[in-house]
């Protein structure tokens, strides 16, 4: 090694580093998405279809990055998205993600299919939302909302693309399936199905989706959902107008703009090219996030001046915790933050509240 070291300067060293130490079938779940992964691609291409149009001799030697989400501070826009399974990457799992993000200050999504209980994430005093799927079987889920709402989760946050689990063919040809001692603790699952109900092999996380979830929620059940908690309600996996404003009618709190992180429809549009569309449909009748290949400040920074109101990340925080555990979250999600403030400071915009929709323009094509 040269005196350069290698430590990680960018998100993606930190993906190189967490690929070449996770065994293939892990690297493979949290990398890979749904058929050939074109809007996994997408989700990061779109960015450069952007460029600023910074301003020049703003004072920017103090930056504000805090903002609100839901009514609540947060010390940056930047928020963890929901992600199964953190104890494939560590053995704390989301334990230890909760730890990284409270040393942060910022809000964590925990997902129903977390490998830790959310009552023992709950314990670690980071700021969380539940993330949900809601199940054939409605008294599971109205006793997971419950539990949620008793463990002092903020929000609950339904993902709606997902009413059967995507086609990855990495995980296929894998056979995906949980080591030993990882399991859906919350569901006190501890076996996913390896073959389907024809006895086919393959994921058995998309077995477990076909058997379990159900695939006939609807807008009509949302006030049921309502009814289980008072807590405020955010959809993932928006990326319409229309769907947008049959949210706003239902009365939502906030609406992830998402594709799963390009896992499920594969030929869904990258976030970013959707966000627009979502934000002018809403109108400020309610917030707007963006998930979905944010791997640079200035990606934060795009998306913001696109009108959302904050980003969340999620494979970059499973780098992270690969990496280095907690301490690697937390390094993480500052990086994301440092690298904000530069391009804040670079196109003259000192505090969230002074990006605008003119801070950005189409770049210019070659072709
Ligand atoms: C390994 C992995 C597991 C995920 N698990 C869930 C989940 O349990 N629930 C959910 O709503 N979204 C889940 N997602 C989607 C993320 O919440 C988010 O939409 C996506 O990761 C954002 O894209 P990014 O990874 O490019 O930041 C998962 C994503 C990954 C990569």
């Amino acid at each position: 090694m040269d005196d350069r070291g290698d430590a990680p300067i960018t998100l993606d060293d930190y993906e190189a580093a967490a690929l070449a130490r996770l065994p293939t079938m892990v690297a493979d779940y949290y990398a890979g998405g749904a058929g050939e992964e074109r809007t996994l691609r997408e989700n990061r291409a779109a960015f450069a279809r952007w460029t600023f149009r910074p301003r020049v001799l703003v004072d920017v030697s103090n930056v504000e990055l805090a903002t609100t989400v839901l009514g609540a501070k947060v010390p940056f826009p930047i928020l963890v998205a929901p992600t199964a399974f953190h104890r494939l990457a560590d053995t704390e799992g989301e334990v230890a993600t909760a730890k990284g993000v409270l040393a942060t200050g910022t809000t964590m999504v925990v997902s129903t299919i977390a490998s830790v209980r959310l009552e023992d994430v709950a314990e670690t005093g980071a700021d969380r939302w539940f993330q949900l799927y809601v199940f054939r079987d409605r008294e599971l889920t109205s006793t997971l909302v419950k539990r949620a709402y008793g463990a002092g989760y903020r929000a609950i946050v339904l993902t709606v693309d997902t009413p059967l689990l995507g086609t990855r063919y990495r995980d296929e040809r894998n056979r995906f399936q949980l080591p030993d001692g990882v399991g859906l603790a919350n569901l006190a699952v501890s076996d996913l199905p390896p073959e389907d109900e024809a006895g086919r092999p393959g994921s058995s996380l998309s077995h477990f989706f076909a058997g379990e979830h159900d695939a006939s929620l609807s807008w009509a059940d949302l006030p049921w959902l309502r009814s289980l908690a008072p807590l405020p309600l955010v959809l993932k996996g928006i990326v319409t107008a229309e769907d947008a404003r049959l949210a706003v009618a239902a009365g939502v709190d906030g609406i992830v703009v998402s594709n799963h992180g390009g896992r499920q429809l594969d030929g869904a549009p990258a976030t970013l090219d959707a966000l627009p569309e979502v934000v002018e449909a809403v109108a400020g009748r309610a917030e707007v996030y963006l998930d979905g290949g944010v791997r640079r400040g200035s990606d934060v920074l795009t998306a913001l001046a696109l009108g959302a109101k904050a980003v969340f990340v999620g494979r970059p925080v499973l780098w992270g915790l690969a990496v280095d555990g907690a301490a690697g979250v937390t390094a993480v999600l500052e990086m994301l933050r440092d690298e904000l403030r530069l391009a804040m400071q670079l196109t003259g915009t000192p505090s969230v509240a002074s990006i605008t929709r003119s801070l950005v323009g189409p770049a210019v094509r070659s072709d």
